[in-house]
């Protein structure tokens, strides 16, 4: 059967799930896709460090060992920040390689443009895990709900604040020491003040709301307030009112144009996304067509992220298989106002 390959591009919490979801999942795999896939590059940054259980000579921090081989047709960033991992994402396409990223950051301020390179090359930019981790939502958003007009958005959409926040309401623990564990878990960002501000939960807010209003809404749309001022008084005044705090990104498509926000939300104990404990993610929405549906799932951590990438890296041996690559990443975006964050 056919030989894919594929080079990993960080080798952290989500790279480090991936390498070993693909080497627990080698004969499945098959079964899968009808293709072997292989990992045969892996880039990171500090050659030195030890990691246990991956074939040392598969490292290198090197980005031209990659890009330049021609056996290589899938690449998966998982290094996270805009660069280097921009100018890569963009080399890689337009070498024609497949890409398969988890980087909000990224994909929240320069989706279109790495959208528009994947269309041009014939080759797919998928990035499921961008999003709400494990829990697939982007392809259901624009695949199976596409006969729907969807008009409102709202979810829980970052593990860390959601761990924080149940820590704080279920184990009286405070913030600093609730966020610490968060990091230890490995969910957490390596600046955990775009978790704890709101902004990281901003940022896949645009990238849902560009999804399902077919726009183009990038994170400076967005209003984004965290959940640093919450203290335990405002965890005992919410607990009085037989209430919790949930930290919550909504995105509402109205008539004179579209509103995207983040904001600490205190919501009664019985409202469905009140249960949502943990490092889960909840994302509600709204169809005219389906009515309301709920998604639910881990938001982040090693496996069930490198679960959502390797679906996509699926989806892509598929496609190539089949030499239709560029048909899953095709989108039209028209352009609705969306209204300003200080509007
Ligand atoms: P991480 O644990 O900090 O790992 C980052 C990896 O990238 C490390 O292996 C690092 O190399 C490598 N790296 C960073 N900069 C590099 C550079 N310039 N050149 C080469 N290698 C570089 O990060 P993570 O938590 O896995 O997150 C990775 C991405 O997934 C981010 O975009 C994040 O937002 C996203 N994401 C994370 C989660 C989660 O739960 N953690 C969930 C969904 C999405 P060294 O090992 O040598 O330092
Ligand atoms: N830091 C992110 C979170 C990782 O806690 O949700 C998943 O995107």
């Amino acid at each position: 059967c056919k030989k894919i390959k594929a080079a990993l591009l960080g080798l952290g919490t989500v790279g480090g799930g991936v390498y070993k979801l693909v080497q627990r999942q080698k004969e499945e795999m098959v079964k899968k896709s009808g293709a072997n896939l292989e990992i045969t590059r892996i880039l990171v940054h500090n050659m030195n460090k030890q990691r246990e259980g991956v074939d040392a000579s598969l490292l290198t921090d090197n980005w031209k060992e990659i890009v330049e081989d021609p056996e290589i047709s899938i690449v998966i960033e998982v290094m996270g920040g805009i660069e280097p991992a921009k100018t890569m994402i963009l080399e890689a396409l337009c070498a024609g390689k497949n890409v398969v990223t988890a980087n909000k950051d990224l994909v929240a301020v320069h989706g279109r443009e790495l959208l528009d390179a994947a269309q041009e090359n014939q080759v797919d930019f998928l990035f499921e895990a961008a999003v709400a981790g494990g829990i697939p939502i982007i392809r259901p958003l624009k695949q199976c709900l596409a006969a729907n007009e969807i008009d409102e958005v709202i979810g829980i959409v970052n593990g860390t604040t959601n761990y924080i926040l149940t820590k704080m309401f279920e184990d009286g623990m405070d913030f600093s020491e609730a966020l610490a564990k968060a990091t230890e878990l490995g969910y957490a960002e390596a600046d955990p003040t775009a978790d704890v501000e709101g902004l990281d939960a901003g940022r896949k807010v645009a990238i849902l709301a560009s999804i399902v209003f077919h726009s183009r809404v990038v994170f400076d749309d967005v209003y984004t307030e965290g959940i640093t001022k919450i203290s335990a008084k405002d965890v005992a005044y919410a607990k009085e009112f037989g209430s919790v705090i949930k930290l919550l990104g909504v995105a509402h498509n109205r008539e004179d144009g579209i509103e995207v926000a983040v904001y600490p939300m205190m919501l009664p104990k019985n409202h469905p996304l009140a249960s949502v404990r943990d490092s889960f993610n909840a994302v509600f929405v709204h169809g005219d067509a389906l009515d309301d549906a709920m998604f639910y799932g881990r938001g982040a951590g090693e496996l069930p992220t490198a679960s959502a990438v390797m679906g996509d890296v699926i989806d892509i041996i598929r496609d190539i298989q089949f030499s239709c690559t560029g048909r899953i990443s095709c989108t039209c975006y028209k352009n609705t106002p969306v209204k300003s964050s200080d509007d």
